[in-house]
């Protein structure tokens, strides 16, 4: 064969392969971690899982924050199991993750030289007791509406991985809420803080779930592969339309003059997001990045002489199993 031939075989054999991955996608097969996947597709999981692993790591620190300070023994054990479910949660996805061949210190390295993102809205402070409510309400409410559809997404280990976590989100979504129904029936002092809390929660909510779909350079492919199941704008719609509902309850007002029920598309119209206060979160300039980053270098530098110890535990370990085999 010359060298054009065998050239011509190698192509012929990889669009093969990208066919029949295709048509398992289609077919709603999930792909695993051994299976053969077109290095795009592996390249974007990576990213889009790492990117959650380290949402959830991160987005322990504006509630971490608050766990002294909780304002009841009933508070703060409900505050801390879901702090710690947030670990849990980073843990599964930072597995999945590695799955795909990264290994776990290059995500770390990722996130804290700034190479990777993590959700833009953990970047914003957590300044009183009702943005613990706020929080659990609003940011795990927009999370379940955006991982629920993970759960049937074409990578075996990450919509595995989505099923638990699902199910403790919706924790986190209802004792938020509960706290907010609390403060809103409270004093006049706590329903304002409520109040408060929602005025500044609620934009940044909205902007969670991802730029316009028509700013959004990676939903085309992420829908093709199953990766998302709902472009950010329909989900976005959801968020909305479920939640009003729900501040109604509360007795809270929504601070968007624009909101009004659209009787023809049985939904909201809401009004404009300020996407440059997005942009610039996302780029660096939100309120909190750099308390963020510096709390998790921190965090990780301060966990050196952790990680030294059980390596030179595991080598002894090794090291002995080694000897007795002999
Ligand atoms: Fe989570
Ligand atoms: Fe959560």
């Amino acid at each position: 064969m010359s060298e054009e031939q065998i050239k011509n075989s190698r192509t012929e054999h990889s669009r093969s392969l990208e066919r029949q991955f295709n048509e398992r996608i289609e077919r709603d097969e999930k792909i695993e971690p051994k299976d053969w996947m077109p290095e795009k597709y592996r390249k974007t999981h990576i990213r889009q899982i790492s990117q959650h692993a380290h949402s959830e790591i991160v987005g322990m620190l504006p509630e971490g924050n608050w766990i002294t300070r909780a304002p009841s023994l009933r508070r703060k054990v409900a505050l801390l199991a879901k702090v710690q479910d947030e670990a849990g949660h980073g843990l599964y996805l930072y597995s999945a993750c590695e799955t795909l061949g990264i290994s776990r210190d290059e995500l770390y390295e990722q996130l804290h030289t700034g190479k990777a993102k993590y959700s833009s809205i953990f970047n914003y402070p957590a300044l009183t007791w009702a943005d613990m409510g706020a929080i659990g309400w609003l940011v795990d409410g927009a999370a379940i509406i955006n991982q629920v559809p993970l759960c049937n997404t074409s990578y075996g280990p990450y919509a595995r991985a989505m099923i638990r976590v699902c199910k403790e989100e919706s924790f986190h979504q209802r004792q938020g809420f509960e706290i907010m129904l609390k403060l809103a029936n409270g004093t006049q002092e706590q329903k304002e803080m409520a109040q408060d809390a929602l005025n500044r929660w609620w934009w940044p909510s909205l902007m969670m779930l991802g730029p316009t779909d028509d700013k959004s350079v990676h939903t085309e492919q992420s829908m093709k592969w199953k990766l998302k199941r709902k472009t950010n704008d329909e989900l976005r719609q959801q968020f909305i339309d479920q939640t009003v509902p729900q501040a109604d309850v509360l007795g809270l007002t929504i601070p968007d003059p624009d909101l009004k029920w659209n009787e023809e598309r049985k939904s909201y119209d809401f009004g404009k997001i300020d996407w440059d206060e997005f942009w610039q979160v996302v780029k660096g300039h939100g309120p909190m990045n750099k308390e963020r980053m510096k709390a998790r270098v921190g965090a990780w530098e301060r966990g050196e002489w952790v990680r030294d110890a059980a390596m030179a535990h595991a080598e002894k370990k090794q090291a002995r199993k080694e000897k007795q085999a002999v």
